[in-house]
């Protein structure tokens, strides 16, 4: 069987109810928005971000869900949605999910307002059944997406990223939402906030590990369903490029930089200087930081008794760092 099926059994009535209450929740009055979010939910991702939800509610709720995870679950997806296509805008990227994104098949213009509109029928689903404090949790993870987006722009610009900064940005742009679908399933259930905090934690550093795994695929060969290389296009340093930056001679630290500045558009130079992060042992820094992320993660589970669920959340923790695409 393969490893997401395994990760999926114990969860598979509730990813089936989440899938239509999902597309259910995209619909819209207006044409051009239906047709665009009926194209975005056939191409679906892992949905990874449900999994955490449920899975961390039934570890909580005793094997149980509640609608309020259902809810919680579709507007978590919804966001991340929202991110996917704005993202996409953001750094310039014409695939998504192995086809073509929304801004190469509509244009910038349509992509921001559809990505607005996903954003807000998020934040609604809670509203209208007043789940403020799933909204709360959810609309701490929007605000530091943004700030993690912006600050990754600003050192972009600047080109003087440390690991430390690198690590807040991942921290913000991405381990935040994941942080918010274990800590929202946990209220979703439960509203120990003891409990509902180390989920938290437990998401924040499993959402770090799923970053660091992201942009090591960058330097790859993929196939992985959107482009490869495309970091350093963008001017993004990533932990495998800030490693080798630190570690390596003055003349090669000048190189680097003066390729990422003023030859980033360049194919030849690019593969040169992805070529160069691995032999210097980019790649290797960057995955031993992510299995320290896991076990760090695994420990904060260690006290809750052995369940379906528990083994199928480790298993999922296995897979963000396993996973091929
Ligand atoms: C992609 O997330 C965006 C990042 C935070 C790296 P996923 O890899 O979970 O995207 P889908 O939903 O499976 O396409
Ligand atoms: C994650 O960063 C983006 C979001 C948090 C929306 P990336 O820009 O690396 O994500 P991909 O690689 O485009 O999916
Ligand atoms: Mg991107
Ligand atoms: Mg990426």
């Amino acid at each position: 069987m393969k490893i997401v099926e395994q990760i999926q059994k114990p969860i598979a009535q509730e990813m089936a109810l989440f899938e239509e209450k999902f597309r259910d929740a995209m619909s819209s009055k207006v044409a051009l928005l239906n047709r665009i979010s009926h194209y975005v939910v056939n191409r679906k991702g892992k949905q990874m971000r449900p999994m955490f939800v449920f899975l961390t509610a039934k570890i909580l709720g005793n094997g149980k869900v509640d609608e309020r995870t259902y809810r919680g679950a579709s507007v978590i997806e919804l966001i991340h949605t929202a991110t996917l296509v704005h993202d996409d805008v953001v750094d310039d990227s014409n695939r998504r999910r192995g086809f073509f994104s929304v801004n190469a098949l509509w244009k910038n213009k349509i992509a921001v307002l559809v990505g607005d509109y996903l954003l807000s029928k998020g934040l609604l689903l809670c509203i209208d059944h007043n789940d403020f404090d799933l909204l709360k949790i959810i609309s701490v993870a929007v605000r530091a997406m943004s700030e993690g987006e912006l600050l990754q722009i600003e050192k972009a610009r600047t080109l003087d990223i440390t690991e430390e900064v690198y690590f807040e940005i991942i921290r913000q742009k991405t381990a935040t939402l994941i942080a918010a679908c274990c800590s929202l399933g946990a209220a979703s259930v439960d509203s120990n906030s003891e409990e509902v905090e180390r989920m938290r934690h437990f998401g924040e550093l499993i959402g770090l590990a799923f970053q660091i795994k992201d942009d090591l695929f960058d330097y790859t060969d993929g196939p992985i369903g959107k482009p490869v290389g495309i970091d350093i296009k963008e001017r993004k340093m990533t932990l495998p490029f800030i490693y080798v930056l630190n570690t390596c001679q003055k003349s090669d630290r000048d190189w680097m930089i003066n390729s990422i500045k003023n030859h980033n558009r360049d194919k030849s130079r690019v593969k040169e200087v992805i070529e160069f992060v691995q032999k210097q042992g980019g790649m290797e820094y960057a995955s031993q930081k992510m299995y320290a992320l896991k076990y760090q993660a695994l420990t904060l589970l260690k006290d809750y008794p052995s369940s379906d669920y528990k083994a199928a959340l480790e298993q999922l923790v296995t897979f963000v760092i396993e996973r091929k695409k």
